[in-house]
C-alpha cells in the first residue's frame, strides 16, 4: 500500500516536472521571426517619405556610406541621434533624401550637405538636429516632414520603425529600406531588463521580451512612429533582438521641447 502511494505521488511529480518544462520551452521556442533583425518587410520611401540615409565619409578621400537614419523634421532640419553625429565635420556627412536604396548605386534621391550640428548638451541624451545647407523640397511623396508625438501611447501600443541597418547582429547594411513593427515597453520591465545599464526617462524601450524583431546596428536615428507621429529615436540596444534586451530608443515625448527650441535657434543663428 505504502509502495502504490509511493509510485501514484511519483508517477504526479513526474507530470507536474514534465509539463511544466514542456510549457517554458514552448514559451522560449523561437519563432521564425528570432532568427532575423528588422525581419520585416521590404518597404520603400514612398510610405515613409520622412526618412533620410545619412551618409558619412571616415576621411577626405573615402566614399560616402551609409551608416544612420534620420527624420525630416523641417526643410532644412534632420533629427537623428547625437551618437550618429558627435565628434564628426560636418563637411564629412552627406544627407540623402527620397531614396529606397543605402548605397548611391541607384542615383536616385537628393544630396544635401550639413551646415551645423546641434548636440544635446546633455551628453547622455542621444539627440542632434542637422542643419541643411539647402532646403529639401517636401514633395509629399518621397520627401516630407514628420511630426512629434506630445504623448507616449499606452504600453503594448505598435509602432513602426524603418531604416537600412543590418538584417543580422554579423550581417551588413542592407541595400534596400526594411520596416518593422514593435510594440513600446513598459519602462519598469524595460529597468528591470537593462539593470546593468539604467535606463533614463529621455528612453523609452520597444520590442519583444523574447527579442526577434529588433532595430540593429545601421538603424540609428531612424525614428520609431506611433500613428504617424515620432515618439522615439533608435539609439541602442545590447546586440540585436536578443531575448530580454529590447530596442533602446530616444524618448522624443521628453524632448519636443529641446527639438523646437533648437530647431528655432539654429535657423535663427544661421538667417
Ligand atoms: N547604435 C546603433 C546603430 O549603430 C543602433 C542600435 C540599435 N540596436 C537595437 N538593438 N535596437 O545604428
Amino acid at each position: 500500500m505504502i509502495y502504490q502511494i509511493q509510485t501514484f505521488f511519483f508517477i504526479c511529480l513526474i507530470v507536474v516536472f514534465t509539463t511544466s518544462q514542456g510549457y517554458v520551452l514552448a514559451e522560449n521556442k523561437p519563432t521564425g521571426l528570432q532568427q532575423r533583425i528588422l525581419d520585416g518587410l521590404t518597404t520603400t520611401i514612398f510610405k515613409h517619405a520622412y526618412l533620410v540615409s545619412i551618409r558619412k565619409r571616415f576621411s577626405e578621400i573615402s566614399a560616402y556610406e551609409h551608416y544612420c537614419s534620420g527624420s525630416i523634421y523641417s526643410a532644412n532640419i534632420i533629427l537623428t541621434t547625437a551618437s550618429c553625429v558627435r565628434n564628426t565635420n560636418p563637411s564629412n556627412i552627406k544627407v540623402i533624401t527620397g531614396t529606397s536604396y543605402s548605397s548611391g548605386a541607384a542615383q536616385d534621391g537628393a544630396m544635401h550637405t550639413v551646415r551645423e550640428v546641434a548636440l544635446h548638451t546633455n551628453d547622455s541624451i542621444d539627440i542632434a538636429l542637422l542643419h541643411l545647407g539647402t532646403n529639401i523640397t517636401l514633395n509629399g511623396f518621397n520627401t516630407k516632414a514628420i511630426s512629434l508625438a506630445k504623448e507616449l501611447p499606452k504600453t503594448g501600443k505598435m509602432g513602426v520603425v524603418a531604416g537600412w541597418g543590418k538584417n543580422t547582429e554579423i550581417g551588413t547594411i542592407s541595400e534596400n529600406l526594411r520596416e518593422i513593427n514593435v510594440p513600446t515597453m513598459d519602462q519598469a520591465a524595460c529597468k528591470a531588463y537593462y539593470f546593468w545599464h539604467s535606463i533614463t526617462d529621455t528612453e523609452v524601450c520597444a520590442g519583444y521580451v523574447n527579442g526577434g524583431v529588433d532595430a540593429c546596428q545601421g538603424d540609428a536615428g531612424s525614428p520609431l512612429l506611433v500613428d504617424g507621429k515620432v515618439i522615439g529615436i533608435v539609439s541602442w540596444g545590447y546586440g540585436c533582438g536578443r531575448k530580454y534586451n529590447p530596442g533602446v530608443y530616444t524618448n522624443v515625448v521628453r524632448l519636443v521641447d529641446w527639438i523646437e527650441q533648437n530647431a528655432a535657434v539654429t535657423n535663427e543663428i544661421l538667417m
